[in-house]
C-alpha cells in the first residue's frame, strides 16, 4: 500500500521545526514552496517533547505545525519517536539501556539507547503509540506513518538481562528440545552441551572464538525482537488508522548488516530506503544503484520511497565531501530511475547545534542564496515533471543472490582468509554488471528465479538444502547460474555440507574442491585465455577437480597452476559456472561471455560513465563522467525539455536525460 498522497513524486524529508523559533516555520512553509516539497517527516526524535513526562501527553506544539503545513499542501509522514527514549524514561528504569557484547550498559545523550527486549520499554511504546494514533487518526495531513528510525543502526544486538530472558524463550520456540538445540549448535565441540535452558547465555565476548551456530542465532533472534518491537508499533497504527501506510526506514538496504530485510520488508506497507555517499568512493554512485536495487528487490519489484538521502555533506565520515554540483540531482534521479516513488533527504534545514549540525539540509547554513538551495528549487521542478514515472515497474533479467543470514555466517570469526567478505565479492560482480549496463534485481537463494536469463552466487557461503535444490532446479530448467568460490558450503546451522566442498553444488557444478589455497594478502596469481592473455586473480585460490564441469580458464600460476579458475557444466537445459577465484581484471569480460550465452542484450560500446536505466516508459540516461556520452537507439521525449529523439542522444557531463516513449506524431 503505497501513500495515496502526495501526488507525483514525493519531495522533502525530516523536518525537525522543534528545534527552531515559532517564526522559522513561516519561512520554512514558504521555501517549501517555492521548491515544490510535498511531503515531510515530522517528530522523529521528539518523544521528550511529546510526553514530557510519564503519561502527560503535549500533542499542541505538534498540532500547529501539522496544520500548518496541511494549509500549506503539505503531507505529513508522522514518525513515532521511539528512536530517542526520553530523559525520564531511562532515569525511571535505567534497565531500558542496552548492553553491548562487551558488557558495557550504554548512557543516556545519543539515540537508540533503549532495548527492544526491555519491558519498560515496549510499554512505554505502545503507550506512547496508542496516545499518537488516537490524536492524529482524523487529520489530513497524516498520509503515512514512519515508525522508529533505522532499526539496527546503530544499535543491532543487546545483551542485557531483558534480551537473555528474551532469548532463552526464543530458543525453546525454535528447539523445542535442548537436544535439537545442541546437535543444531554442534555443542559437542569444545564441550558445550546444554542441560537446560536457563544453562544458556548471550554469545558474549569472549577469551576466544563463541560457537558460530550460537552467534548465528543471535544475530537471528535480535533482529527478530527489532521487528516485533516495529510490529508492535505498527498493529496498533493499522487499528487506528488502517487506511495509512505504515513503514520504517531501512539504515540503507546494502549497509546495515544487522537486519535482514527480506524478513523485515514482509512486514511494511511500503519499503522505505536511507542512501548516504560513501564521500570518498569516486564511483559511489555504483553503491547508490545497488542500494536501489536492493530496495526495489526487497519490496518485490513494487515502487519503493527514498526515504532519506543527503542534499550535500554528511558529518560522520572521516572526511565529509560536499556533493559537487550536479551530483545532488544525479543521486536522486539515480534512485528513481531504480524504482524510488519519493526523493526524500534528511533534513530539510540544516541544524545550529547538536551532533549533526555539520551535516548538509536542503536548506543550508548558508541559507537560500546559494548553489545547494538553487539545485533544490530545480530538482523539485524535474520531479515535478517526472510526476508519470510513479507507479511503473523496472524490469530485470539478471539477478544477485543476496542472503542476510549467509551474510552474518560468512563473517564470523576463524573463516579460512580475512579477505572472504560478503560485500567484497557482491560489490565486485555487481560493479561488473553496472558497468555492462545491465540492470540488477536482488533474489534470496530460496526465490523463484524462473523470470532471469542469469543468476550469479557470489559468496553464498551458507545454503539450505532447500536452496541448493532451487538453484539445481533453475539450472535444469535452462537457466545460467553463476558462482563463485565459498559458496554452498554450510547449512543454516553453520555445518559443513557432508563430504568434499561445495557440498550443497557439488552435482549442480559438476565438481568438488579438494582443497582451499588462499592467497597471501597483495598476493595475485595469474590465469590462463582471456583476452589480453594478462589476467590476474587475488584472493582465493582452490583445487578443483573437475567430475562433469569444463574448464573454461585454468589457474596459470600459484598453488593450483593448470588446474581450473573458471568452469562450465551444461545440465538439463541450463548451465552452471564457476569461478574459484577474485580476478583482479577480466572479470567484465567474464561475466560478458555468461550474458551472451544466456542472451541478454545490452548497449555495446557505450561509456561505463553512463548508467542507464528503464523504468517504464521512461529511459534514465545518467552521465557520471566528464565528458559528453552518445546513446544510440533512443525514441521519445525528453522531459526536461521536450526534444523529440529518434537515434541518437548526447548526455553532456554531469547530465541526466530522462526520455519517455511517446507515439510518433
Ligand atoms: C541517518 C539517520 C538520520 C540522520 C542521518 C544523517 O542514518 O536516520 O536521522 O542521522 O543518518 O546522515
Amino acid at each position: 500500500m503505497y501513500p495515496e498522497r502526495p501526488a507525483g513524486i514525493a519531495f522533502g524529508g525530516d523536518y525537525n521545526p522543534e528545534q527552531w523559533p515559532r517564526e522559522v516555520l513561516e519561512e520554512d512553509v514558504a521555501l517549501m514552496r517555492e521548491a515544490g516539497v510535498n511531503l515531510v517527516s515530522l517528530g522523529m526524535f521528539a518523544w521528550a517533547l511529546m510526553e514530557p513526562s510519564e503519561g502527560r501527553y503535549e500533542f499542541g506544539w505538534l498540532d500547529e505545525i501539522v496544520d500548518r503545513l496541511h494549509e500549506a499542501g503539505v503531507a505529513v509522514n508522522l514518525a513515532t519517536p521511539t528512536a530517542a527514549p526520553p530523559a525520564w524514561l531511562v532515569a525511571r528504569h535505567p534497565d531500558v539501556l542496552p548492553v553491548t557484547r562487551e558488557g558495557t550498559r550504554i548512557g543516556f545523550g545519543g539515540r537508540q539507547s533503549a532495548c527492544s527486549s526491555a519491558p519498560a520499554f515496549l510499554e512505554a511504546t505502545a503507550r506512547l503509540v496508542r496516545a499518537l494514533g488516537e490524536h492524529y487518526r482524523d487529520h489530513p495531513a497524516v498520509v503515512m506513518w514512519h515508525v522508529h528510525n533505522e532499526y539496527g543502526a546503530p544499535l543491532g544486538e543487546c545483551y542485557c538481562e531483558h534480551s537473555v530472558a528474551a532469548w532463552r524463550e526464543w530458543l525453546q520456540l525454535k528447539y523445542c528440545d535442548i537436544s535439537a538445540l545442541n546437535d543444531a549448535w554442534g555443542a559437542t565441540f569444545w564441550g558445550q552441551t546444554y542441560g537446560d535452558w536457563p544453562e544458556i547465555d548471550a554469545p558474549r565476548l569472549n577469551n576466544t572464538v563463541v560457537n558460530p551456530a550460537q552467534r548465528l542465532d543471535y544475530a537471528r533472534f535480535s533482529d527478530g525482537e527489532h521487528r516485533a518491537h516495529y510490529a508492535l508499533q505498527r498493529d496498533i497504527l493499522r487499528e487506528l488508522t488502517p487506511g495509512i501506510p505504515v513503514t520504517t526506514n531501512f539504515a540503507g538496504t546494502v549497509n546495515c548488516k544487522s537486519a535482514d530485510l527480506w524478513r523485515w520488508a514482509r512486514e511494511l506497507d511500503v519499503v522505505a530506503n536511507d542512501h548516504y555517499l560513501k564521500a570518498e568512493r569516486p564511483d559511489n554512485h555504483i553503491d547508490l544503484a545497488m542500494s536501489a536495487d536492493l530496495a526495489r528487490s526487497v519490496a518485490g519489484g513494487a515502487p519503493w520511497m527514498l526515504m532519506e538521502h543527503s542534499a550535500g555533506a554528511v558529518n560522520w565520515q572521516p572526511r565529509n565531501l560536499a556533493k559537487r554540483p550536479g551530483e545532488m540531482r544525479r543521486n536522486s534521479l539515480a534512485h528513481v530511475a531504480r524504482g524510488s516513488d519519493s526523493v526524500l533527504f534528511f533534513q530539510f534545514r540544516a541544524s545550529r547545534f547538536g551532533a549533526e549540525k555539520f551535516h548538509s539540509g536542503l536548506v543550508p547554513h548558508a541559507g537560500t542564496d546559494s548553489e545547494q538551495w538553487r539545485e533544490v528549487v530545480r530538482l523539485g521542478a524535474d520531479l515535478r515533471g517526472l510526476a508519470e514515472v510513479r507507479g511503473s515497474r523496472v524490469r530485470a533479467e539478471v539477478a544477485i543472490v543476496w542472503d542476510w543470514e549467509s551474510y552474518w555466517a560468512l563473517e564470523l570469526d576463524w573463516r579460512p582468509s580475512v579477505d572472504l567478505t560478503f560485500r567484497e565479492r557482491v560489490d565486485a560482480f555487481y560493479e561488473a554488471l553496472w558497468r555492462e549496463h545491465i540492470t540488477v534485481d536482488f533474489v534470496h537463494p530460496s526465490a523463484d528465479f524462473s523470470g532471469y536469463r542469469v543468476v550469479v552466487a557470489p559468496s553464498s557461503y551458507l545454503l539450505a538444502e532447500a536452496s541448493a535444490k532451487n538453484l539445481h532446479r533453475y539450472v535444469e530448467a535452462g537457466g545460467n547460474l553463476l558462482v563463485s568460490y565459498f559458496s554452498g558450503i554450510v547449512d543454516e546451522h553453520d555445518t559443513v555440507h557432508p563430504g568434499a566442498h561445495p557440498g550443497a553444488l557439488r552435482e549442480l557444478l559438476g565438481l568438488s574442491i579438494e582443497e582451499f589455497h588462499p592467497l597471501r594478502e597483495h598476493e595475485t596469481v595469474a590465469l590462463t585465455g582471456g583476452g589480453t592473455g594478462a589476467d590476474t586473480a587475488r584472493i582465493w585460490s582452490e583445487r578443483v577437480r573437475p567430475a562433469g564441469a569444463v574448464p573454461v580458464r585454468n589457474f596459470a600460476a600459484g598453488p593450483d597452476a593448470g588446474h581450473p579458475a573458471f568452469t562450465r557444466h551444461d545440465l538439463g537445459a541450463g548451465t552452471a559456472w564457476y569461478l574459484a577465484t577474485a580476478p583482479v581484471t577480466g572479470l567484465r569480460e567474464l561475466l560478458a561471455g555468461v550474458l551472451d550465452h544466456a542472451g541478454v542484450t545490452r548497449p555495446r560500446g557505450l561509456s561505463d560513465a553512463l548508467e542507464l536505466v528503464r523504468r517504464g516508459a521512461h529511459t534514465f540516461l545518467i552521465n557520471h563522467g566528464d565528458d559528453p556520452v552518445t546513446v544510440e537507439g533512443v525514441t521519445g521525449t525528453s522531459v526536461f525539455d521536450g526534444v523529440r529523439h529518434d537515434g541518437p542522444v548526447t548526455v553532456p557531463p554531469g547530465a541526466v536525460v530522462v526520455v519517455v516513449e511517446t507515439p510518433r506524431p
